[in-house]
């Protein structure tokens, strides 16, 4: 059952209609439910999707105007959804715990108070969260504001999501839930497809790239190599637009890209490719570009997307360590197995925080992240190097290598108080203890 490559069209997941709105606020209806859906040609995948759609539908929201999510579980399993990079309080921020049990509904609010950002939710019911996003539960949730519409980079059908995943199948097509490879084929997708192509005019185009991936992370480059001009960071736009030839992307990061086809001839093709394991990355090309015919391109970079607010000077400096228990059997934060009852910090809201994000994991060379909830951070420096702009502000995962440290700064500057979790965002680790909770107090 070998596909033949760039063979079937890019699919973009459905932008979802609210079935309400108010002079405040949308209300939109999500279910979960287990469907099966054609990855590999031939086979029917059994996956659990929102909405039948894999990935789920996008929801596009916009700056001032309220979300309301209403899901409705009709799985076997429970659920509660996470919308990840969101300012929002406790009882819709999809804690572990605060599940919809199958048969239930729950109603998420999401203000949508922050800055225009590539946003995307995903299940996070406690211990089942890796396998349940892996098995479909994960979708796009994008903030659009005047600030960004008024700078005029590339929108509508040239603003195009990647999200991107890796996958195991059996023969039969079935999702392989495995940390290894054995008897199994192994695949990257990119919006639930393998190997799409993407027909382009020549002019720019918005890339908003997502590594989704439970526990893979990726560098991205154009097969040309090409320039990617880089525009936002996972909780929006940067400062000033940074240029490059490729991207590296954790799970959960994401990036806003502007790539310009302009000089590319009529019916040539280039590749979106991975190579975070250098040239010989298995499943290298993901996505095939097909240039077409000029058309006008009124889109524009500016040499100025925003400014960012200074976060001001820590009060504290906390330390934590990504890493084992004390007996050495399972991952733990500052030694601890994560404990829904459990709060390790108190964070006085308005307030500003250095955290010291130590990976003890050296000796085993396994990388960990660190993903807060709530917030957005400004990321300052890995092992005493400052980090680039594009990875330095608005933050809410953080990469942390084998063996090294990265400082950041955290202020809790959302009017919400309450328990949030903070955690690795490799899914195989927060979901095997790897969390801990924080507490913002008044
Ligand atoms: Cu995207 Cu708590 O996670
Ligand atoms: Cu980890």
């Amino acid at each position: 059952t070998a596909s033949t490559p760039f063979t079937r069209a890019l699919p973009i997941p459905p932008v979802l209609r609210p079935v309400s709105s108010t002079a405040d606020h949308d209300l939109y209806d999500m279910t979960l439910a287990p469907t099966t859906a054609s990855i590999l040609p031939g086979l029917q995948t059994p996956l659990l999707t929102f909405n039948g759609s894999f990935p789920g539908p996008t929801i596009r929201a916009r700056r001032g105007r309220a979300s309301k999510v209403r899901v409705t579980n009709r799985m076997t399993t429970p659920s509660s959804v996470h919308l990840h990079g969101a300012d929002v309080a406790p009882s819709s921020d999809g804690h572990p715990v605060d599940l919809i049990q199958p048969g239930e509904s729950k109603i998420y609010h999401y203000p949508n108070r922050q800055p225009a950002a590539t946003l995307w939710y995903h299940d996070h019911a406690h211990h089942i969260e890796a396998e349940q996003v892996y098995r479909g539960l994960a979708g796009l949730y994008l903030i659009g504001d005047a600030e960004s519409d008024a700078l005029g980079l590339p929108g509508g059908q040239y603003d195009i999501p990647l999200f991107i995943r890796d996958a195991a199948f059996d023969e039969q097509g079935r999702l392989l839930f495995t940390l290894d490879d054995f008897a199994s084929r192994r695949v990257v997708l990119v919006n639930g497809a393998h190997q799409p192509f993407v027909q382009v005019r020549r002019r720019k185009y918005r890339l908003r790239l997502v590594n989704a991936a439970n526990s893979r992370p990726i560098r991205l480059v154009l097969s040309d190599g090409g320039e990617f001009v880089r525009i936002a960071s996972d909780g929006g736009l940067l400062e000033h637009p940074v240029r490059g030839t490729s991207i590296e992307l954790w799970p959960a990061e994401r990036a806003e890209v502007v790539v310009d086809f302009t000089n590319h001839a009529t019916g040539s093709t280039l590749y979106l490719e991975n190579v975070f394991n250098g040239p010989e990355t298995p499943n290298r090309q993901l996505l095939q570009f097909q240039v077409g015919e000029p058309v006008p391109d009124p889109s524009r970079v500016p040499d100025t997307l925003r400014t960012h607010p200074d976060l001001g000077e820590p009060i504290l400096t906390r330390t934590i360590n990504m890493g084992r228990d004390a007996t050495n059997t399972f991952y733990a934060i500052n030694g601890l197995p994560y404990d829904p009852d459990r709060i390790d910090f108190r964070c006085k809201r308005g307030s500003t925080e250095l955290w010291v994000v130590n990976n003890t994991d050296g000796q085993y060379n396994f990388p960990h992240s660190m993903h807060v909830h709530l917030v957005q951070f400004r990321v300052l420096d890995r092992n005493g190097v400052p980090v680039g702009p594009e990875e330095a502000y608005p933050k809410d995962t953080v990469r942390i290598p084998a063996g090294q440290t990265v400082r950041m700064l955290v202020r809790f500057e959302s009017p919400f108080t309450g328990v949030y979790p903070y955690h690795c965002h490799f899914l195989d680790h927060s979901s095997a203890h790897m969390m801990a909770q924080l507490e913002v107090v008044p």
